[in-house]
């Protein structure tokens, strides 16, 4: 069932789910008061200082590091051989790969660590690396899968036993016969090539580690940028040999990951093994340089999809083979058993039955990542390549792009919707979602003036994106990461008093969790959310987990919340029956208190509940008001949305303008709307700078041409447009308390929009594509060819 707005059970001042409630952790924030990694600093502390290789393809030939050595102040350099010694100069990664974690052979891109100072200060470790003299013998140097894929192509991964070509991967979903048979009816086959440019997450705070091994108690502390910090210290113990129980993951204050925090980086290896052999804690905060050249970028792929479309309009099948350049080593976080993640939901929120999806990885000489930047594992890929065929093949028919959407949703009474590829799309209402956005811009009526305005030499077009994502992974019999399974879990504690702690395995970087996941106790328990403290981001104070990623913590941790929190009130309906010398059965619940049914006045509150839980407790009872749940999903949750650009281009010079965007959400019952406003709003604007400004290149030298925020973009406030929101409230029926994820979708959903606009404005031109970024000098071109043809 869609509504508009979800109605609050719990009064303001308990400030249950449905309020707006003030972020409790901004207060810190805004103060300059919140503790990052880089503000610890410990006693006798060293800090670390990494170089890296400025080839992107060559043979170490030497590497000499007596002068380094020698410097006054450094106390060691570490090599890839020193490394050796210790079985740590490779690691696996999260997809199962393994990845230099100090280049012993080769270098296979630039910026990989190729050594590392320890020194007393971070400026005499940054000035000791140009003493380290390295000896390189170039190798020739392949910077996209096309390169990688072609016959005789030199083998990047010739440490792999067995590797004889730059192949990753192969993988495929959907029913190839079924779809050769839909194409063989279709009247019409709409054909689209597109590449999906590689970016990177670049939060504002880089990445950093401070690792404390006590030689004494053999103790392993590590302070660490980390949005899984619990399957980080399991990934810890199997690659350092640690034992787990003696290792304390301590993420603190995050600022933002977006996916970049998720990947276990070679320099947090590297503090920890020197932290260990000379027994002082290590620090490495990495520079924004470093961020953007070595650590985890997102996209890059090369995509092909193809529509077959009957002349009535109507989606037949589809076929998407998809080529990702994987960089050079496979180091995606996604889940094992899918190895383009869940690029398969590419037929989006239409209804067909007939689809084929085939992925190829490569090896490039490019950094490794391929991370969930806003986005739940390659939704954002698959989504954009199928809002820009659907726009397409609207146009090719000559149908309206809303029309021939609308036509082709999947139906609000075809929930639970089993996808072409596998997907059980639990629920979706995305007929109200689109003409709601159509509404806010008078769509009929922007038709008219678009015709008016061409006659007049203008060129101003509107773009639609439809989207339809998959966040929450587990369940746990699809979804693990190394095996781990993915599933999350909540503790909470009701103290004598009332108050209560929820420890959580997931880890907030500015998410707002904790306010929202207090909100989630206050409107189970009836306890305000003043009085409810949120942990997150100790292993050694928080439940298990695998983090956050991919929106999941709301569809995960959520629940799991919401799950224990509701144990915990059964209990304490015995407790009241106790307290009110009445059975169980005839008590009421109303948020934060129990009353004997038709005797409003015969009731005890959750605080005195949580008082007898300590003091006076039935005999038999087990005393406490606490406990823990691990919630693995039966299905991920589903949350849509329709976006409308309106942009004008000047076909002069190329440069397109937003006139209006309009944004309408699904993510279920909506927490605390203002957050989910905020997310929303980051989101559209990281969306936009994928359409309009950010993207990774290198050159034929695999230099990589975007290693500072001057050539890297991020939008600011002077060009982002701004966002009209709106929603609708289609709860998901297998969430405890209806929710969706929602920290991603507008990133995910949105960039198509934009890309969708411009080319409607340049319908008069024949234009069908322009990759992005969509760059004024890529517009212009698309126009000089229309117009010399
Ligand atoms: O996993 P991550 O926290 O990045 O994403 P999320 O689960 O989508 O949640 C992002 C923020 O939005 C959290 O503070 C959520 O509690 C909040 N949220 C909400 O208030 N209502 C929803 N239906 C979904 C998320």
């Amino acid at each position: 069932m869609t509504t508009t707005e979800h109605q609050p059970i719990t009064s303001k001042e308990i400030g249950g789910i449905g309020h707006s409630v003030r972020r409790v952790e901004d207060d810190r924030f805004i103060e300059g008061a919140g503790n990052y990694v880089g503000d610890v600093n410990l006693p006798g502390m060293l800090h670390m200082a990494i170089l890296r290789s400025p080839l992107a393809h060559a043979k170490i030939l030497s590497i000499d590091s007596t002068a380094a050595t020698d410097h006054p102040g450094v106390v060691a350099v570490i090599t890839g051989a020193d490394l050796e010694g210790f079985n740590l100069a490779w690691m696996p990664t999260l997809s199962g790969d393994t990845q230099a974690v100090l280049a012993t052979d080769k270098v296979r891109f630039q910026g990989q660590e190729v050594a590392a100072v320890i020194a007393e200060d971070p400026y005499i470790a940054e000035d000791a690396l140009s003493l380290i003299a390295v000896d390189y013998e170039e190798l020739p140097v392949i910077t996209n899968p096309e390169q990688a894929m072609a016959e005789g192509a030199p083998v990047i991964r010739d440490d792999k036993e067995g590797q004889t070509d730059n192949s990753v991967y192969h993988w495929e979903a959907g029913d190839k016969d079924l779809t050769d048979r839909a194409f063989a009816d279709a009247d019409v086959v709409v054909t689209l090539e597109t590449h999906y440019p590689r970016s990177h997450p670049a939060p504002l705070e880089t990445c950093g580690v401070v690792a404390d091994i006590n030689p004494a108690t053999g103790q392993a502390t590590i302070h660490l940028t980390s949005q899984a910090p619990h399957a980080h210290r399991t990934l810890f113990a199997l690659v350092a040999g640690l034992p787990e129980h003696k290792i304390r993951i301590i993420s603190p204050d995050l600022g933002g990951g977006f996916g970049n925090k998720v990947p276990i980086y070679p320099a947090y290896v590297i503090a920890v093994a020197a932290s260990l052999v000379i027994g002082k804690p290590v620090k490495f905060i990495e520079s924004r340089t470093e961020n953007l050249i070595s650590t985890g970028f997102a996209r890059d792929y090369y995509m092909k999809g193809e529509l077959a479309v009957s002349s009535e309009g109507r989606i037949l099948g589809m076929r998407a083979t998809m080529v990702s350049d994987q960089g050079a080593f496979f180091a995606d976080a996604q889940p094992t058993k899918l190895r383009a993640g869940l690029f398969h939901i590419c037929t989006g929120s239409y209804d067909f039955q007939a689809a084929h999806v085939v992925t190829d990885g490569a090896y490039t000489n490019k950094a490794p990542g391929g991370v969930a930047y806003r986005c739940s594992f390659r939704i954002t890929e698959a989504s954009y390549l199928i809002e820009r065929l659907v726009e397409n093949a609207a146009y090719e028919l000559d149908m309206d792009p809303a029309e021939f959407r609308m036509k082709n949703f999947i139906k609000p009474d075809q929930f639970p919707y089993h996808s072409a590829t596998g997907f059980v799309y639990d629920s979706g209402d995305y007929h109200t979602a689109l003409q709601k956005a159509l509404d806010a811009v008078d769509y009929e009526n922007f038709r008219k003036e678009q015709a008016e305005a061409r006659k007049e030499g203008r060129y101003i077009g509107i773009g639609i994106s439809s989207f339809t994502e998959a966040v929450g992974a587990g369940p746990s019999r699809d979804y693990d990461i190394v095996g781990l399974k993915m599933i999350d879990s909540a503790e909470l504690r009701v103290h004598p008093t009332g108050k209560a702690i929820l420890k959580l395995g997931v880890k907030s970087q500015g998410q707002g969790h904790e306010t929202t996941f207090a909100q989630i106790v206050a409107n189970e328990l009836g306890i305000p959310v003043t009085d409810i403290a949120v942990v997150e981001g100790d292993t050694d104070n928080t439940p298990y987990g695998l983090g956050t990623y991919g929106s999941r913590s709301t569809p995960v941790a959520g629940a799991a919340t919401a799950v224990i929190a509701r144990k915990l009130r059964e209990k304490a309906r015995k407790l009241a029956a106790h307290l009110l010398e009445a059975s169980e059965d005839d008590l009421e619940w109303e948020p934060g208190k129990f009353f004997v049914k038709g005797a409003p006045d015969r009731s005890v509150t959750i605080q005195d509940i949580a008082f007898a839980a300590y003091t006076n407790f039935p005999e038999g009872m087990e005393a406490g008001l606490e406990g823990v749940h691990y919630y693995d999903p039966p299905n991920l949750t589903y949350p849509f949305g329709s976006y409308v650009v309106i942009v004008e281009v000047d076909p002069e010079t190329g440069v397109w303008k937003v006139d209006r965007m309009v944004a309408v959400d699904d993510c279920g019952v909506r927490i605390n709307p203002m957050i989910v406003d905020g997310q929303i709003t980051g989101g559209l604007t990281e969306g936009f700078a994928a359409a309009s400004m950010q993207w990774m290149t290198f050159d034929d030298d695999g230099n990589c041409m975007n290693s500072n925020m001057m050539d890297y973009l991020i939008p600011t406030a002077w060009e982002t447009p701004r966002f009209e929101l709106h929603s609708t409230v289609t709860p998901s029926p297998h969430h405890p308390i209806g929710a969706k994820g929602v920290g991603e979708s507008a990133t995910v959903g949105s960039p198509a929009a934009y890309v969708n606009a411009v080319i409607d404005a340049l319908r008069p031109f024949g234009t069908t594509n322009i990759d992005m970024p969509v760059l004024p000098h890529r517009v212009w071109a698309a126009i000089q060819e229309a117009q010399s043809e």
